[in-house]
């Protein structure tokens, strides 16, 4: 049986997945050309990274989902420590990038911006490796647990709590609010040749929430 919060949870990942892998060639393209990357669509690409999987997806996994995982044995317990621990770390990280990104922005024009671009883009990969590399381990380690161990009124409580709690880019209907930066981050993939197949990841996963 499927449930509903694994299935927001997967949808999440790819959602998630597919922007920073977007971003990473957007910054790879520039940097080849030596042009300076459009810094409205990074702001506006660091920002949902900030607002959604930050601040509702993991809190979800950490709040919801850990907690009902625990308690079972020392090697689950120790991995569900590190997970809530990168959550933290996540968190940390997006405040660093968004600053780097500032300082790369604002010093682009100076004799500063080789050091300031290399920085951003050196965190920027840390983050990406760091994130792709966590989702990785919760897909191939806490989902099926979850799956082979939790019971029907367990299900019920998460399915109820995750229902409440959606990422407009992961799928679902998306506040009219949140509609310009949509259209800001596509438009932005759009105009770059080599990022089709994140555009197509990335669409894929927003389409069914436009109208
Ligand atoms: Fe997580
Ligand atoms: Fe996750």
């Amino acid at each position: 049986m499927t449930h509903p919060s694994l299935t927001i949870i997967r949808h999440e990942h790819r959602a998630l997945s597919a922007m920073l892998r977007a971003i990473t060639l957007l910054l790879s393209e520039h940097r080849r050309r030596g042009t300076l990357p459009d810094f409205d669509a990074l702001q506006a690409m660091l920002f949902y990274v900030d607002e959604f999987p930050e601040r509702l997806h993991h809190p979800k996994e950490s709040r919801l989902l850990f907690p009902k995982l625990r308690g079972r044995n020392a090697q689950t317990d120790a991995l569900l420590d590190r997970l809530d621990r990168d959550h933290l770390r996540g968190e940390q990280t997006i405040r660093e990038l968004e600053h780097a990104l500032i300082g790369f922005r604002m010093m682009s024009e100076t004799g500063q911006r080789q050091a300031r671009q290399a920085r951003f883009e050196n965190l920027m990969k840390q983050y990406v490796d760091f994130y792709l590399d966590h989702m990785r381990v919760e897909e191939a380690e806490i989902l099926p647990l979850a799956e082979s161990v939790l019971k029907d009124d367990e299900w019920a409580e998460l399915d109820a709590a995750f229902l409440m709690n959606r990422d407009p880019l992961a799928g679902y209907e998306a506040d009219e609010a949140y509609r310009p930066l949509f259209k800001k981050i596509l438009g932005a993939l759009q105009h770059s040749s080599n990022v089709g197949p994140a555009l197509e990841a990335f669409a894929g996963a927003v389409l069914p929430a436009r109208r």
